[in-house]
């Protein structure tokens, strides 16, 4: 289980490719892409970005909503990240009123957390409809690796498809969809092989990433 003090010490010094780099891009848009086709939802919505890091996603939603808060625990990331209203906060207790957006989005997240189905009930509570999860996959072998040998990153080694289904349904919200998707990884993939890993940007089963649509039953 992750433990908080670790992973905030980590993500405080942490530093990442800027969003603008182009193997970055490669990385979010498709999952952009996905979410968009999805969601039907009108530019003035009300968008959260929660553990928006120094901006990977938070960069492209802000070209997609005019109205985008993005949180994160970390003041290093939070510093880095120019887009959307910051707020310093923790995704165990989120500090909005019940409902307070259309859509809860995360990419990352909940494998860093101590209690994943406690972020999942928050992400519920604040989202008047919309939640989206980007997550590892744990069925990937990359990935797999990946989560083993890297202290912060372990509890991603639970994440399957089914697991994350599981918890989300406990968490009281509605599945709407599930994917697996890419072989680009923001951070790691050297940019030679960013045209050929584009072939894996489709749905594929084994793609290092599960993409996550529930909706909350909290719209009047
Ligand atoms: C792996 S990074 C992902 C950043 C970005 N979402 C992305 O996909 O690149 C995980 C992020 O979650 C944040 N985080 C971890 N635990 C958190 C918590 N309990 N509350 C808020 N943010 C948290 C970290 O500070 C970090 O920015």
């Amino acid at each position: 289980m992750p433990r908080r003090g670790e992973q905030h010490e980590y993500f405080q010094k942490a530093s990442y490719r800027s969003p603008i780099h182009p193997a970055v891009q490669a990385y979010s848009a498709p999952k952009l892409r996905f979410l968009m086709n999805f969601l039907h939802i009108p530019r003035r919505a009300r968008v959260l970005v929660l553990a928006c890091g120094n901006g990977i996603f938070s960069e492209p939603l802000t070209r997609e909503f005019d109205d985008l808060t993005v949180v994160d625990f970390s003041s290093g990331m939070l510093t880095e990240n120019r887009w959307g209203e910051r707020c310093l906060g923790d995704a165990l207790k989120l500090p909005f009123r019940d409902g307070a957006f259309d859509l809860v989005f995360e990419a990352n997240l909940l494998h860093h957390v101590v209690d994943p189905r406690a972020a999942l009930a928050e992400m519920a509570r604040v989202s008047r409809r919309h939640v989206a999860l980007v997550e590892p996959n744990a069925w990937n072998p990359l990935m797999s690796a990946f989560s083993a040998i890297t202290p912060v990153e372990r509890a991603g080694l639970k994440f399957t498809p089914a697991y994350l289904r599981r918890m989300v349904r406990q968490a009281g919200m509605t599945l709407k969809d599930q994917l697996c998707t890419g072989m680009i990884t923001q951070n790691l993939t050297p940019g030679f092989l960013v045209p050929i890993l584009r072939a894996f940007d489709g749905r594929f089963p084994l793609g290092m990433y599960q993409m996550l649509f529930a909706e909350t039953g909290n719209r009047s």
